[in-house]
C-alpha cells in the first residue's frame, strides 16, 4: 500500500490550526540601557489588517523592524507564519514586504527602473519581471507614471510607489511602517482604499500610525504600545470599553444647581459637576444603568432636558491612556 492511501481525509493539511501570521513571545529590545520594546507578546491572524498604535518613540519602528530581520530581539522572539525571525531570516525576507518609515533616496531613477531593480533583488526572472512590474503599478494607481523619474513624484505617489515595492516579491505579510504619514487627506483615503484592496487580495497587513481614529475604520484589529509595553490589543471597539474606566454621560437640566446636588446623592454616580452649561456625571462603573440620573431628576421635580452619552473621541481616549508616557 502507498504511503498515501493511509492518510485519511482529517489528516490532510488543511487541518490544523492555522499558524497565526505574527506572533511576538516576550520580545525585548534594548538600546544601550534604555528599553525600547519590553517584553512584548503580540499575535496578528492572517488576513488581518492591524493597526499598530503608539506616540512617538513607542517602539513601533522597532518592533517592525525586528519582524523584518533588520534587526536582532535583545531577548524573546518573534515568528512570522512559524518562522523564526532570526534563525530562519532568509525564508521570513520572502514572505514579508516592509516599507519603512522613509523613503529611500533613488530620486534619480525611473519607475519602472526601480521596481525592476527590486524584482531582479528577489530574482524575479527577467521575462516575467516586466508584467509583474506592470501588475504592482496597476494596483496602485501608478502605471501612467511608470515613466517618471522618482524625484518628480508627489509625495503621495512616492508613498504609493514604496508600497509597489514591497508587492513585487507577492509578499504574505506586508509591514509598512506609517504608510499615510506626510499625506493629504486624498492621498490618505487613496492609501487606506488600497490597503483594503490588499486584504481582499489575501494579504497581512501591519499598519504603524500614531492617530488611533486614523485607523479606526481601517483595521479590523489594533494593539495600541507605549514604553515599549503593549496596553491594548483587540478590535478597535473595544479600545474605548477597556480604557476608559468609568462611563460619562452628559445632563442638560433645569435648574442645574439642584439637579448636581440631588445627583450628588445617588450612590452608583461617582461624580457630578457644572461644565458649561450641562452636568457631567461620571457613573461609579461602566454597567451602571444610566436611566437611574433620569429617575433622581424626576423624581426631585427637576425638568430634565437632554441626557446623553460621552461622545468622547477615541483620539480622546488614546491621549489618555498614554499621557505623559512617552519616552
Ligand atoms: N538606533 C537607536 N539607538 C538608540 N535608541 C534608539 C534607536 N532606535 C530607536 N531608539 C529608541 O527606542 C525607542 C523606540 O523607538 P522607535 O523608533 O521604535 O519608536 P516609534 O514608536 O517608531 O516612534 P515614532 O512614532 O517616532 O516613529 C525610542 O525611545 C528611541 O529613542
Ligand atoms: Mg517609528
Amino acid at each position: 500500500m502507498s504511503e498515501s492511501l493511509r492518510i485519511s481525509p482529517r489528516e490532510e493539511p488543511s487541518s490544523p490550526p492555522p499558524i497565526p501570521a505574527v506572533q511576538t513571545f516576550e520580545l525585548t529590545r534594548a538600546y544601550g540601557n534604555m528599553t525600547a520594546l519590553d517584553h512584548l507578546n503580540l499575535t496578528v491572524n492572517r488576513a488581518d489588517l492591524f493597526g499598530f498604535i503608539g506616540s512617538n518613540g513607542a517602539g513601533k519602528t522597532t518592533t517592525l523592524r525586528i519582524l523584518a530581520t533588520f534587526l536582532t530581539p535583545s531577548s524573546g522572539h518573534a515568528e512570522v507564519f512559524g518562522r523564526h525571525v532570526v534563525r530562519e531570516a532568509d525564508t521570513v525576507r520572502h514572505l514579508i514586504g516592509y516599507m519603512p518609515d522613509f523613503f529611500g533616496v533613488y530620486k534619480d531613477m525611473e519607475v519602472t527602473e526601480y521596481l525592476d531593480f527590486f524584482g531582479a533583488c528577489y530574482k524575479i526572472p527577467s521575462v516575467q519581471r516586466e508584467k509583474t512590474v506592470a501588475d504592482v503599478l496597476e494596483l496602485v494607481g501608478l502605471s501612467e507614471k511608470k515613466g517618471a523619474l522618482i524625484g518628480a513624484l508627489s509625495r503621495g505617489m512616492q508613498q504609493r510607489l514604496g508600497l509597489a515595492r514591497v508587492l513585487i516579491h507577492d509578499p504574505q505579510l506586508l509591514l509598512l511602517d506609517e504608510p499615510a504619514s506626510g499625506l493629504d487627506p486624498r492621498a490618505r483615503i487613496e492609501m487606506m482604499a488600497i490597503l483594503q484592496e490588499l486584504q481582499r487580495l489575501g494579504k497581512t497587513i501591519i499598519i504603524s500610525s500614531h492617530i488611533l481614529s486614523e485607523l479606526q475604520s481601517l483595521c479590523n484589529r489594533v494593539a495600541i504600545i507605549e514604553k515599549g509595553r503593549l496596553i491594548y490589543s483587540g478590535p478597535v471597539q473595544g479600545v474605548r470599553e477597556q480604557m476608559s474606566e468609568a462611563r460619562v454621560m452628559w445632563v442638560r437640566a433645569t435648574p442645574e444647581p439642584r439637579a448636581v446636588e440631588l445627583l450628588r446623592q445617588v450612590p452608583v454616580i461617582q461624580s457630578a459637576e457644572s461644565v458649561e452649561g450641562r452636568i457631567k456625571v461620571t457613573m461609579a462603573d461602566h454597567d451602571t444603568d444610566p436611566g437611574v440620573i433620569a429617575e433622581t431628576l424626576v423624581r426631585g421635580g427637576i425638568r430634565l432636558v437632554e441626557l446623553r452619552d460621552d461622545e468622547i473621541g477615541l483620539e480622546e481616549v488614546f491621549l489618555r491612556v498614554t499621557k505623559g508616557e512617552t519616552q
